[in-house]
């Protein structure tokens, strides 16, 4: 599926900083570091201003801060998260370069990640892309509905449960939406008509029950459209003659019953 998505990525890609060459200068580094701040004090400096988000927004990097306190990292995928490194040159992080020190991308798949997404990640209103797949996280979507920007939404191989929330039908730009691969239940929500721009979106291999909601014909782009192995129900409705756009679409393993029309 993933794969598939792939034709769509157009967004600059994240440039990961090579966080190796700095082990070797950390120890130097700390040796200026503790002679400067010395040197400071000696001096009897009053006021040792902790400046460290220079040229960002803190609540960017309390949002990502609070989500890596979080996440279980055995890896050591998040090792460049540190006070030492810009939080726009953490590994996985891409910044705007319009709005400096805006995040605009976090893309961390297959890291071997997992624990609950803190809810900070929805504080992160500039983001446009998301790609936490094919890690272990756990627990419920975290609340994304302040995410007016995003267009590539993937959470896709892991291990989220609970419902598709309604919030996250105000994530109206999104291109891609993929949950598939996690244990998702209850319906697809009826509200899934305002991702009117969808070009893909895939729920497949959840637990999704209820019937394929009609309203899915408002998303008049969708090209591919995966919802197999789920428990939908009902009748196939009566709306992929509207979809003319779909090249992709997958319905088998679930309950549902009738023809494509
Ligand atoms: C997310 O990451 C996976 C693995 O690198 C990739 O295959 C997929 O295309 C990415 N999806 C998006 C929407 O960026
Ligand atoms: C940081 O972001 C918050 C929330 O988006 C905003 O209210 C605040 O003005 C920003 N601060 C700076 C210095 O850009
Ligand atoms: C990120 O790293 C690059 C290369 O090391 C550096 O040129 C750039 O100034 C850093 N960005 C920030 C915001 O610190
Ligand atoms: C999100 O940001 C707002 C305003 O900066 C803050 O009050 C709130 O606690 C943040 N929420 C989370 C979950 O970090
Ligand atoms: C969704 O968007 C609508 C209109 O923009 C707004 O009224 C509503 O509060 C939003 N809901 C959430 C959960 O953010
Ligand atoms: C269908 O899409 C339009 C935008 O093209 C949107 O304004 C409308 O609310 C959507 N309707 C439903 C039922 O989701």
């Amino acid at each position: 599926m993933s794969v598939l998505f792939y034709y769509f990525l157009q967004v600059t890609r994240t440039r990961l900083m090579p966080d190796c060459a700095l082990r070797e200068e950390t120890h130097y580094l700390s040796m200026v570091v503790l002679l400067a701040v010395l040197l400071l004090l000696s001096y009897g400096a009053g006021h040792i201003h902790c400046s460290t988000v220079r040229h960002g927004n803190r609540t960017e990097v309390h949002s990502l801060l609070e989500f890596k306190a979080a996440t279980n990292d055995p890896t050591g995928a998040l090792r460049s998260w540190n006070r030492r490194v810009h939080y726009c040159n953490w590994t996985g992080v891409t910044c705007s370069s319009m709005k400096p020190g805006r995040v605009i991308a976090l893309r961390l798949p297959g890291q071997s990640l997992s624990g609950e997404i803190t809810p900070s990640i929805g504080n992160l209103t500039y983001l446009k892309a998301l790609n936490l797949s094919s890690n272990g996280f756990s627990g419920q979507l975290p609340p994304l509905n302040l995410l007016h920007e995003v267009i590539h939404l993937e959470l896709s191989s892991n291990s989220f449960h609970g419902i598709i929330p309604d919030s996250l039908m105000n994530c109206s730009k999104l291109l891609i939406l993929d949950l598939s691969s996690n244990m998702l239940q209850g319906p697809i929500p009826k509200k899934i008509g305002l991702l009117y721009n969808l070009l893909g979106l895939g729920l497949s291999r959840n637990k999704l029950t209820g019937i394929i909601p009609p309203t899915i014909s408002n998303a008049t782009h969708l090209q591919i459209l995966f919802l197999q192995e789920n428990e939908l129900g009902g009748s196939i409705p009566d709306v992929f003659g509207q979809l003319s756009n779909l090249i992709k679409l997958d319905l088998t393993y679930n309950n549902l019953q009738g023809d494509l029309c």
